[in-house]
């Protein structure tokens, strides 16, 4: 059969889509890119914000259309928001054939074949614990890859529903993370992207306990491996060593994603952040120190329940002390199961988006400062094809993380090139090949 895959949300969904891809071929299956020629359509969701899972509705509504006229259409849901609702999806959305977990994708292929030979739709979200399979994946490029090396997440941060549908942190062997990459840069990676929702508390769960220090130092010594990117941090276990670590390898990448999600102290505790304003401003200040040219990118939440306008303005004076590369700003979205759900918010929406709209303008004016600082510079960047806005140029990532855009050409994806920057925007830089290269 020939089968249709849609994600949404974060890397750690693209990686999982990427296991069910290898999945779905193993078992005789094709993939397709038209879905109008599909036989069985696979949404992989999100539903770590409302908004995502509004989008999500969206398509299953187009879908019943689709399977109006196709009646065989095999219509699969996975991913966090299947995870989240079970049975309510089908309940919802009758026309949908099968649910299935986060954690039992391995068994999608034999869920497509029960629903076939039954007739009947299937709910399947079952814990199989830790899928031993986890590095089989089909991926769109071999130059670079994204490597889970911790599942789930114990952090229980107040807003969020991560904890609830991706279940508890389970550390992957470093022994089997350090094998995967040798084979991964055998197979030509040049660039990997360790996935955990807190890399930083990798290893404390093996029987033989691992810092994320220890195996980001191993994995850089691995030959041939051009640049390690890992995500996401989290303050309450952000060591010094990890910056010396990224400040000592030259093939880790100079950029740190660190949520920060509100300036107030007061806020930070209702969120079970676990940190300070006054310890983040800290790491921050070594991060410069040790690191003068390290991008630092954050997320941040604005209108958490019990936010009042001095604790906003608490985040806007962090955000213009800190002077992030680059923020992802959030309105708060309950989640129905969290403890944020249940406190008093007294905020309305309309001052929310205020107060948001006021963080994306001077968040932006900040993005493009810093970018327009980078103009003249000779960076080494990473070509990953075609740009999306303008396929006659060329796209790719400088080690900061930073996305340029310039003339070359198409088989210059995969490799690493120097570009000199010409000019800025809020999102990218425009660039120019180097003389030389
Ligand atoms: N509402 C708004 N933003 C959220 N995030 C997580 N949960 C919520 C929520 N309930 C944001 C956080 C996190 C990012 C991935 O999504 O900022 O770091
Ligand atoms: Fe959610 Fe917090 Fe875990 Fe991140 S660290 S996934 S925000 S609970």
């Amino acid at each position: 059969m020939k089968f249709f895959i849609e994600t949404f949300g974060c890397q750690m969904n693209e990686n999982d889509t990427e296991r069910i891809q290898f999945l779905l071929e193993n078992s005789g299956h094709e993939q397709t890119v038209d879905i109008s020629e599909s036989d069985v359509v696979i949404l992989n969701t999100c539903t770590v914000r409302e908004s995502a899972k509004n989008r999500q509705y969206g398509h299953l509504g187009n879908l019943k259309k689709i399977k109006n006229l196709k009646k065989d259409l095999l219509i699969c849901i996975g991913g966090c928001a299947a995870q989240d609702l079970k049975q309510k999806i089908i309940k919802d959305f009758p026309y949908v054939d099968i649910v299935f977990g986060t954690q039992n994708i391995a068994d999608l292929p034999d869920l497509i074949n029960r629903r076939i030979s039954t007739g009947r739709s299937i709910c399947s979200i079952e814990d199989n614990g830790f899928d031993p399979e986890l590095f089989k994946v089909r991926r769109k490029h071999n130059f670079k890859a994204l490597v889970p090396i911790t599942i789930g997440c114990d952090n229980y941060c107040s807003y969020c529903i991560v904890p609830m549908v991706r279940g508890n942190e389970r550390s992957i062997e470093a022994e089997k993370i350090l094998r995967t990459i040798e084979e991964l840069v055998f197979d030509g990676a040049v660039e990997v992207t360790l996935l955990g929702q807190n890399v930083n508390s990798y290893g404390k769960n093996l029987k033989k306990p691992y810092t994320f220090s220890e195996l980001l130092e191993k994995i850089s010594d691995i030959k041939g491996l051009k640049r390690i990117r890992f995500m996401t941090s989290h303050p309450k276990d952000f060591s010094n060593d990890l910056i010396d670590v990224v400040k000592n390898k030259d093939n880790i990448a100079k950029h740190i994603h660190l949520p920060l999600q509100a300036g107030s102290d007061k806020i930070l505790k209702e969120m079970n952040r676990n940190y300070t304003r006054k310890d983040y401003f800290g790491i921050i200040e070594n991060i410069k120190n040790k690191i003068p040219d390290c991008a630092i990118t954050t997320d941040i939440i604005v209108g958490f329940p019990g936010e009042e306008k001095e604790d906003f303005l608490k985040t806007m004076d962090m955000v213009k002390k800190i002077r992030f590369n680059r923020a992802f700003t959030f309105i708060y979205s309950p989640r129905a199961g969290t403890r944020a759900a249940g406190m008093e918010d007294r905020i309305t929406m309309d001052e929310k988006k205020q107060w948001f709209r006021q963080l994306l303008e001077i968040q932006n004016t900040i993005s493009f400062e810093e970018n327009n600082k980078l103009i003249g510079r000779r960076f080494e960047v990473l070509v990953e094809g075609n740009s999306s806005k303008n396929n006659t140029l060329l796209e790719g990532r400088m080690e900061n993380n930073t996305i340029v855009n310039f003339e070359g050409e198409s088989n210059l994806t995969g490799k690493i090139i120097p570009v000199i920057v010409k000019s800025a925007r809020t999102f990218y830089v425009k660039g120019k090949l180097a003389r030389d290269y």
